[in-house]
């Protein structure tokens, strides 16, 4: 229940308890002394029990007394004068009705506080129980997201030194294959059937030899050569790299670079390769052209790189498995770019976080340690 429902329910309990004893005194004042209403007088008289039992019962010691000094306030005129009696001595069992208004105000208020204060004692233990199961579950999430992050991990390096050893091997057939293509595609014309062929062959042989590249890159990583390196410098040569795949999927680029960023601690040539694989991906995903906007600054001590693309964006199901190795949702991707990004990110104690929404576009942040750390 909302604060403000607590005291509009207060306020309308104040007004029943009001209008009872109003009513109450009402008919007790309205009713004659003759002897034939004496009766009634006494069921009025005990009727005020009810407004002081239920405000004892509803506000506690403080409510219940409050209600018996209302209730002797309404009363004790009807003592005085309606009876014309002596204070004391006329009838003292009806004078010492107010004194047990208040004994009973005060015992059942005192009471109810109580029972109140063990009952909000019990919400607090509840509402801390509650909040330390959500605690507790959330820390048991946590470790099993870990435990499969390390199962994830073990069973890559297991995978990649058998694979790597694979790869390797398959490189040197793939490089007699493309050379015996090239020499086979010179005693053709283009525009022969069997020179485009050749080409197919050679463009296959390309792609594979790139697939196993940067399968190794993945499964053998190096260890950073880190030194003091502008990110601004590696982000600027990326992007030349990548200016004609930009310009021909019609993407407007947007640069915001710090002046006077200070050095990142990174290896430049790994760094190359986290933002060549965040803009490829970007551009990938604006087949329709859009805008990529880059932005370095410094955060505490750290660079922080932002690519921020308005494409695709990453569906729920993408976003929970982008970072696993060949985990990809295009039809010839590899699945290996975030991978490797990922990797290399953490061998540089950097970080890597993204916010997504789908149709709207993905941002991808970076944070990189200024110092060795
Ligand atoms: N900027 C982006 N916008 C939308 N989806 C992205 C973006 N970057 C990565 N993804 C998603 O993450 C997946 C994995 O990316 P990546 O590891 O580079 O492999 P690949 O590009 O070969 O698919 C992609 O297939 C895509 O679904
Ligand atoms: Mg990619």
């Amino acid at each position: 229940m909302t604060s403000k429902s607590v005291s509009n329910t207060c306020y309308w309990k104040i007004i029943f308890l009001v209008i009872f004893v109003i009513c109450v005194s009402i008919f007790h004042y309205r009713t004659g002394t003759e002897h034939k209403y004496h009766g009634l007088h006494e069921i009025y008289r005990r009727l005020y029990y009810v407004p002081i039992i239920l405000s004892a019962f509803w506000f506690g010691l403080k409510g219940g007394l409050s209600c018996a000094v209302v209730v002797s306030f309404f009363y004790l005129p009807h003592v005085i004068y309606q009876w014309g009696g002596d204070f004391f001595t006329d009838d003292l069992p009806r004078t010492l009705e107010i004194v047990l208004y208040h004994i009973i105000g005060a015992v059942t208020g005192f009471l109810s506080q109580q029972q109140m204060n063990a009952t909000r004692d019990l919400k607090m233990t509840i509402r801390e129980r509650d909040e330390s199961y959500d605690k507790l579950k959330k820390q048991a999430e946590t470790l099993v997201e870990a435990e499969e992050q390390l199962r994830r991990a073990d069973r890559l390096s297991a995978l990649g030194q058998l694979s790597a050893g694979i790869a390797h091997e398959v490189r040197n057939p793939l490089a007699s294959i493309k050379g015996t293509a090239e020499i086979i595609s010179d005693k053709f014309k283009p525009g022969d059937k069997e020179y485009e062929f050749v080409e197919i062959l050679i463009k296959e042989v390309n792609r594979l030899d790139a697939v196993v590249v940067g399968f190794l890159d993945f499964a053998r990583p190096k260890p950073p050569e880190r030194k003091a390196s502008n990110s601004n410098d590696i982000i600027l040569s990326v992007l030349k790299l990548t200016k004609h795949q930009i310009a021909r999927s019609r993407i407007k680029l947007k640069t915001h670079l710090e002046d006077q960023l200070p050095s990142a601690y990174v290896d430049p040539e790994q760094m190359k390769q986290v933002f060549l694989n965040l803009i490829i991906n970007a551009v990938q995903a604006m087949p329709d052209g859009g805008i990529l906007e880059v932005k370095t600054y410094k955060e505490d001590s750290q660079i922080v790189c932002l690519f921020s693309d308005t494409g695709s964006g990453i569906s729920k199901d993408n976003q929970k498995n982008m970072f696993t190795p060949f985990y990809t949702s295009k039809n010839r991707g590899m699945g290996l770019g975030l991978a490797i990004v990922h990797r290399i990110l953490e061998g540089h104690k950097g970080e890597i976080t993204f916010t997504t929404k789908q149709n709207r576009g993905t941002c991808f942040s970076i944070r990189l340690p200024i110092v060795d750390i």
